[in-house]
């Protein structure tokens, strides 16, 4: 048997991408595949920890052991993250969109002939992970992610104040790496007390060492 550092832990967690509806038939959506924030439910499962999961739409499964809320949109996100606090930890890992249409049409927009493109209004949408920060039942570490394609760490930096994060784990996404929907990951965890350079490795390695690094952090006093 392994041991179960994370028994009696509670943690709530986002992945995947969120869908942004256009009309009943068309949305905005982004190329995410749920598998790096699946991987960490699943890690932390096997550590012994009550996994609360809220997922954008994947094509994977339901991470065994873990208890999974599907949803589409970062409201309906933001909304399920909400009735799940308080908890010991929150790893957000959704790569939630920016913006949702303004006016989600009630019926398919047509296409007529001599009609001009419809123009998308975009409105910005809640930032979950910075709720959660700044939430007066925030947990006792808070895990967001940074996927960039440049700057990479001084945006991971900005992002440990504006949202009320401990961590971030910051990776880039540039086309080239195949991050977004591949099997592996070069990350690097940012704190406010320095960086952690990761080598290159699978998204289930990085999961597997960032549930210990999460034990590791709940089981000291002050994280
Ligand atoms: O600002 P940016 O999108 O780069 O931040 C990424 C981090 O913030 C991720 O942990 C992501 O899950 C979270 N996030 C969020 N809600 C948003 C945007 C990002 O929870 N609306």
């Amino acid at each position: 048997h392994r041991p179960k550092p994370l028994a009696g832990k509670t943690i709530v967690m986002t992945s995947g991408p969120t869908h942004e509806a256009i009309d009943p038939v068309r949305y905005i959506a982004n190329r995410s595949s749920g598998k790096q924030g699946h991987a960490i439910a699943a890690a932390l499962v096997r550590l012994g920890a009550t996994v609360r999961l809220v997922s954008g739409p994947v094509t994977i499964p339901d991470p065994e052991g873990v208890d999974v809320i599907h949803v589409e949109s970062a409201c309906e996100m933001r909304d399920a993250v909400e009735q799940l606090l308080p908890a010991d930890a929150a790893v957000m890992v959704a790569a939630v969109a920016d913006w949702r249409t303004a006016n989600e049409a009630g019926e398919k927009i047509k296409k007529q002939p001599g009609k001009k493109a419809p123009a998308l209004q975009m409105v910005e949408n809640p930032d979950i992970l910075a709720g959660v920060g700044h939430s007066t039942l925030r947990p006792r570490l808070v895990v967001g992610f940074a996927a960039e394609t440049q700057d990479l760490l001084a945006n991971a930096r900005k992002k440990l104040d504006k949202k009320g994060a401990d961590w971030i784990v910051a990776n880039d996404v540039s086309h080239a790496t195949g991050v977004m929907g591949g099997d592996r990951n070069a990350v690097r965890i940012v704190t406010r007390s320095g960086v952690e350079e990761w080598p290159d490795m699978s998204k289930d390695e990085v999961a597997e060492r960032l549930a210990s690094k999460i034990a590791e952090a709940l089981q000291t006093v002050d994280v």
